[in-house]
């Protein structure tokens, strides 16, 4: 497994291009599957979950060109109905082709995604919310069968907004017959350029990025083009790798009113921001201030931040509580940034970050997404070298990282496995 080296305590400085949304890509590429024709899909993050979900469209027969940051893909010679478990254990968001393929084929047997670093991810909103809409849904051996000759308009709720869940149903709606209501819907950014998409693609949807999203079904859909929005967490983690080094950094092709959340909270620490339409400045030379957060869903602070920030207040002044709503155990960076020297107690849902500390490198593991995006930042700020080991949570959602650093002025390296020193753990 390739390791990633640092050597910390270099302020960042320089331009920085963000990458299409890893989140918005997922569920875009999953709903091609709702029609035939060509749709072309372009600045697509070139993360190893986009190829993953690239790979399952062709195992279930579309035709699917994907070059760098592009795909061309035709899901009318679509011929299984199956996701297979040895693919779908390698993404939870697989579960996002179970809502197109029941709503176009009439079945779907998707492997049960199964719990992750960050707590059990059920699904169970997903499978009600199409059971509402008429479908036969059961578990066997793992797998999630559902089937419907064709799926009926419904009225549903979601218990809790679940982001995933809205993309399923809303895209199994576009195609039923009749009216659906989702209400308490998510409403991140992400979902509206799902329905963006399928609105190009003739479904009839509207209130995406609202708590009440109503769509109203249609006999077919056709293929379009579409260009991804940019990834608001990757831009969220570079703002923080400009503060926990103290440099001054600017993000390029991003979105900044995708962001409000963080940028308020990152302003409240302390740090500079010049914001304009798709550009951000980043100015954090000034000393950083202690400041209690609370993850939310959107437009609340962004649980996939929470790692990133816990990071940051290493570095900042007095006591902060980051409170962890969305997910039961997503504290996993907390025990790595502590053998870095970070004085942080977990207290069931909340981590009290004393600082400032100055951390010193360490090898430490990496263990979801976000948590190694964390424990990156963390090596950036720190005295001496960090070896980040197991970086392949890394490659899921971060395009080109170490290049992206690199291109800031960090002092960052991947080792290949196997070209790792001898004696290193
Ligand atoms: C999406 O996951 C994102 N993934 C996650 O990003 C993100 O952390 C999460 O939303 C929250 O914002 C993708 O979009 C591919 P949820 P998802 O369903 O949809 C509970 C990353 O790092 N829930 O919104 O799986 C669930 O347990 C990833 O890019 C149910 O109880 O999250 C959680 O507590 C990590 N039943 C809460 O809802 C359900 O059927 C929110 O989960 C579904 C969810």
């Amino acid at each position: 497994m390739d390791r990633i080296v640092i050597t910390g305590g270099i302020p960042l400085h320089g331009e920085v291009e963000i990458s299409g949304a890893k989140n918005a890509a997922l569920p875009i590429l999953a709903s091609t599957i709702l029609s035939g024709g060509e749709c072309v899909i372009t600045n697509l993050p070139r993360v190893v979950d986009v190829l993953t979900m690239g790979k399952l469209l062709g195992i279930l027969g579309a035709k699917v060109q994907h070059e760098g940051n592009r795909a061309v893909i035709d899901a009318g010679t679509i011929s299984s109905t199956q996701a297979p478990y040895d693919l779908v254990k390698t993404m939870r968001a697989s579960v996002l082709v179970l809502g197109p393929l029941l709503a176009r084929w009439g079945e779907a047997t998707v492997s049960m995604p199964g719990g992750c670093a960050i707590g059990s991810r059920p699904v169970n909103l997903h499978l009600a919310g199409l059971a509402k809409m008429g479908a036969e849904v059961s578990m066997e051996h793992g797998y999630i069968r559902a089937k419907a000759k064709r799926l009926r308009g419904a009225q549903i709720y979601c218990d809790t907004p679940t982001v995933t869940g809205t993309e399923n149903l809303m895209m199994a709606a576009s195609l039923a017959e009749g009216t659906t209501v989702i209400e308490n819907a998510a409403k991140e950014p992400e979902i509206v350029d799902l329905a963006n998409f399928l609105v190009k693609r003739g479904a009839r949807i509207v209130g995406a990025g609202t708590d009440v999203i109503t769509i109203e079904g249609v006999r077919e859909l056709h293929g379009s083009d579409h260009d991804v929005i940019p990834d608001r967490i990757e831009t969220g983690t570079y703002l923080v790798a400009g503060a926990i080094t103290r440099g001054a950094v600017t993000l390029n092709r991003c979105r900044p009113n995708h962001l409000d959340a963080l940028l308020m909270k990152l302003r409240e620490a302390g740090v500079e921001l010049k914001v304009e339409q798709d550009r951000i400045h980043l100015n954090a030379a000034s000393r950083l201030k202690g400041i209690d957060i609370r993850t939310l869903p959107y437009p609340g602070f962004p649980t996939d931040m929470q790692a990133q920030m816990v990071a940051l207040m290493t570095a900042a002044e007095g006591t902060s509580v980051i409170t962890e709503t969305v997910f039961e155990s997503r504290f996993m960076h907390v025990e790595e940034l502590r053998r870095m020297g970070a004085e942080i107690k977990i207290e069931g849902t909340r981590a009290v970050v004393t600082g400032p500390t100055k951390l010193t490198g360490a090898p430490v593991m990496a263990s979801d997404l976000r948590a190694s995006a964390g424990l990156v930042l963390a090596g950036l700020a720190a005295e001496g070298t960090t070896e980040i080991l197991r970086v392949y949570h890394l490659d899921r959602g971060y395009e080109r990282m170490e290049e992206k650093l690199r291109g800031l002025g960090a002092t960052i390296a991947r080792q290949k496995e196997g070209a790792a020193q001898a004696g290193t753990r």
